[in-house]
């Protein structure tokens, strides 16, 4: 038997939501709802529709490997040179490559737990250490000063995932502030934004400012979630110019696809569906914080599309939701994360909660 080598024997591999499809064929559960994988509800804009019909006419050629027109698009968006951007299959993808171009076997990278499993997965499939620290804090977002004081010689690599996945919690610009002035400058930090188009809070920072301090940072974001392009895998990563050149040596050519980038520009015209998104999520919020908060469930507020629940048994849950045609995502033994939805598939959600806790009200915390 051909044997791979043991770093990756150690990572299990990534187990995604399930699809709903999948579900409809293997359960027999007619119209499920999906509230496992963070996906904008809505669905794409209907402008972006139009491109992937445009574009798909000519994927009989390869797509720009440069990404040219999408590339210009998020610079006059984000008021950065071109040369500041880079485009990945997924934001997942740029993880993947970061790690590869700047981690050898046997470095460290310092991230929180639990925060964006493709983090440890990539730096353990890498050869390198995962310096994991617990969240903490009474708004249970990472622990900076106890990242910080994790760093040592062999750290090369700093991720942060604000808003974090799967707690919706965020890190505040003074945290932020103290971080980098503490942090040795050839610690390359990822600041990770999936859900930066959903935070409303006053206090979430800027994290451009640090890239035009000079800061050896590198900003993730996605097409993926407010966007509603999860299929199509577009995402991009912000830094310098010098950072990026060297992770353009690990890209794989064509790595982003013609349609993708031509439903990526659109999307991001059609300000109006990511308002629209906006004010869906934050109105499936009030609704889930006041009727969570009236059957007694422990949850975490977000400042993102998904709400992390405690709970005593989060296996039993997942099934018994399942049961009723709703999907959830079981983390880890004792909390669930429940994506928004749209209000019926919040209220969906709500009704076979209410008739789980019904029949044995123990798995609440
Ligand atoms: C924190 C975080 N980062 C990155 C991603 C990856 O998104 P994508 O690869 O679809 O851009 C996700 C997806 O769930 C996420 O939650």
């Amino acid at each position: 038997m051909i044997k791979a080598p043991e770093h990756v024997l150690a990572v299990k591999a990534y187990v995604p939501g399930k699809p709903v499809k999948e579900l409809e064929r293997e359960l027999g559960i007619r119209n499920p709802v999906k509230l496992a994988s963070n996906e904008n509800p809505l669905g794409p804009s209907a402008m972006a529709l139009e491109a992937i019909a445009g574009a798909s006419r000519d994927i009989h050629r390869y797509p720009d490997g440069s990404g040219y027109y999408l590339k210009n698009a998020l610079s006059r968006r984000l008021g950065i040179d071109p040369g500041c951007i880079i485009l990945g299959n997924g934001s997942n993808e740029l993880i993947d490559i970061a790690v590869r171009t700047f981690m050898v076997p046997g470095d460290e990278a310092v991230m929180a737990t639990p925060s964006f499993v493709v983090y440890s997965m990539a730096v353990t499939l890498g050869g390198g250490k995962a310096v994991e620290i617990p969240l903490g804090g009474p708004a249970f977002g990472h622990d900076l000063p106890a990242m910080r004081n994790a760093v040592g010689p062999k750290t090369r690599m700093f991720f942060i995932a604000n808003p974090n996945n799967p707690t919706g919690t965020i890190n505040r610009r003074e945290e932020y502030g103290r971080l980098f002035a503490g942090l040795p400058e050839d610690v390359l930090v990822v600041l990770d934004e999936a859900y930066v188009e959903y935070v409303s809070h006053p206090d979430y920072p800027d994290s451009m400012r640090y890239l035009l301090e000079g800061k050896n940072v590198l900003i993730l974001r996605t097409f993926s979630k407010i966007y509603g392009l999860a299929g199509l895998r577009v995402g991009y990563g912000i830094s310098k110019p010098g950072i990026l050149a060297q992770m353009e040596r690990v890209r794989a050519p064509f790595n982003t696809n013609s349609i993708g980038q031509a439903a990526a520009i659109r999307a991001l015209e059609d300000e109006a569906h990511v308002a629209r998104s906006r004010a869906v999520n934050e109105e499936g919020k009030v609704l889930l914080y006041r009727e969570l908060s009236a059957l007694g469930v422990d949850f975490v507020k977000t400042e993102a599309n998904f709400i992390y629940m405690r709970v005593s048994d989060a296996q039993a849950l997942f099934n018994a939701l399942l049961k009723a045609g709703v999907i959830i995502r079981p983390m880890g033994g004792k909390a669930v994360r429940v994506t928004i939805g749209l209000p019926m598939d919040n209220r969906r959600f709500l009704d076979a909660l209410k008739a789980v806790l019904k029949a044995d009200d123990s798995i609440k915390k």
